[in-house]
């Protein structure tokens, strides 16, 4: 253990970790926006400055590690002054049309913008200077005029994704990410997961299905129901519409982590055409025969009685007249264990084959 003392409280860090992270540990709250607790610390934006007793200049918390004898103050009227003029210089190559039209949606930079009140209309860059929705992806919206060069979408896509989609080119005030060799997203070997939508503090990387969609009434935590790994993640909710998937470190198997199905497969919910109740051929219900020509094949909605009643008669029929191994079934990843067990079960001992397989082998 490392003995340090922070804003004159003594404190014990242990050895190797940062001296942001011996402050959030004794409850004193740094200013960031480079920094994520889920990825490498970059110390790039200079907002995290704190000042040492011995040093020249104040000093990024987030990549500085606890020594012994340490004296550290995380908050000065000189130090507050310094974030201001950071999130000044930041601003002044920003540009936000949402934030013009009075459109301003919450993100960490504007937390802090707020938070030093500084004057976002006055210190904002005079004009845009790239293409709003810039990229095709389906899933993805780009709007670099609002990228404070943070490098949190390139650090979550390589050390979380694996992807290496992004990565900043150029130099000084044009600095900025570019996907690939500067194509498009997908080009690029997006897998359109949204990881760098989620550690973006300034909304430059969005989710486009959202654009426009406002905040929501209640967020709900639930568990996604696409395969068997259990990811958890919020559905915003507006007017009982899910309007936003968002990831949260509260999520105990995948954190902030999710694929492209969980994030962003949800538009399912309230389409026209979702199925709602069963339904079966129309000549089934009619107790009719399947005839190639002129037999009344349009689907018909009815009560699960009557489709299980008609599955099971089905089955029986065809097991008589064929045998059990005329019948396959396929199981699937959006099934529970307990789900696929049962359909194990009622293939190999009621229906009376091992014809049984699952959709993630296929
Ligand atoms: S959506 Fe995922 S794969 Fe695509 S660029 Fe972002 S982090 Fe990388
Ligand atoms: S796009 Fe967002 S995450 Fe990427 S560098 Fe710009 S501000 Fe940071
Ligand atoms: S948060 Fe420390 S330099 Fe950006």
């Amino acid at each position: 253990m490392v003995n340090l003392k922070i804003n004159g409280q003594d404190v014990q860090a242990r050895e190797g970790i940062t001296v942001l992270q011996a402050a959030q540990q004794v409850g004193v709250t740094i200013p960031t926006l480079c920094e994520h607790p889920d990825l490498k610390s970059y110390g790039g934006c200079r907002l995290c400055v704190v000042d040492v007793k011995g040093a020249r200049n104040p000093m990024a918390s987030c990549t500085l590690p606890v020594t012994e004898g340490m004296e550290v103050v995380t908050h000065s009227p000189g130090i507050e002054k310094t974030r201001k003029t950071i999130l000044e210089m930041l601003v002044s190559n920003y540009y936000d049309a949402g934030y013009v039209n009075g459109q301003k949606r919450e993100t960490q930079l504007m937390r802090w913008v707020n938070h030093y009140e500084v004057d976002v209309k006055t210190n904002m860059a005079p004009a845009p200077r790239y293409a709003v929705n810039s990229d095709p992806n389906p899933f993805v919206w780009v709007d670099m005029n609002k990228c404070i060069q943070c490098t949190r979408c390139v650090r979550a896509c390589t050390d979380i994704q694996g992807r290496f989609v992004w990565g900043m080119a150029e130099r000084g005030i044009n600095t900025h990410p570019v996907s690939g060799a500067n194509t498009d997203m997908l080009t690029a070997r997006c897998e359109s997961c949204g990881a760098c939508v989620a550690y973006c503090p300034t909304g430059a990387l969005d989710n486009k299905m959202s654009m426009g969609a406002g905040e929501p009434d209640k967020v709900v935590m639930t568990t996604c129901g696409y395969c068997g790994v259990g990811c958890q993640y919020e559905l915003n909710v507006k007017d009982n519409k899910v309007i936003r998937v968002t990831s949260t470190e509260k999520a105990p198997v995948n954190g902030n982590h999710l694929c492209v199905k969980g994030r962003y497969g949800y538009d399912f919910i309230h389409h026209p055409e979702r199925i709602l109740k069963p339904q079966v051929r129309r000549y089934l219900l009619e107790g009719k025969k399947k005839e190639l020509k002129g037999s009344p094949w349009d689907w018909v909605e009815t009560d699960w009685d009557t489709a299980l009643g008609i599955t099971s008669q089905k089955l029986a029929g065809i097991k008589k007249e064929f045998g059990a191994d005329s019948i396959g079934v396929l199981t699937s990843a959006k099934c529970t264990n307990e789900e696929n067990y049962l359909m194990n079960k009622f293939t190999r001992q009621v229906l009376g084959t091992n014809n049984i397989d699952h959709c993630a082998r296929l």
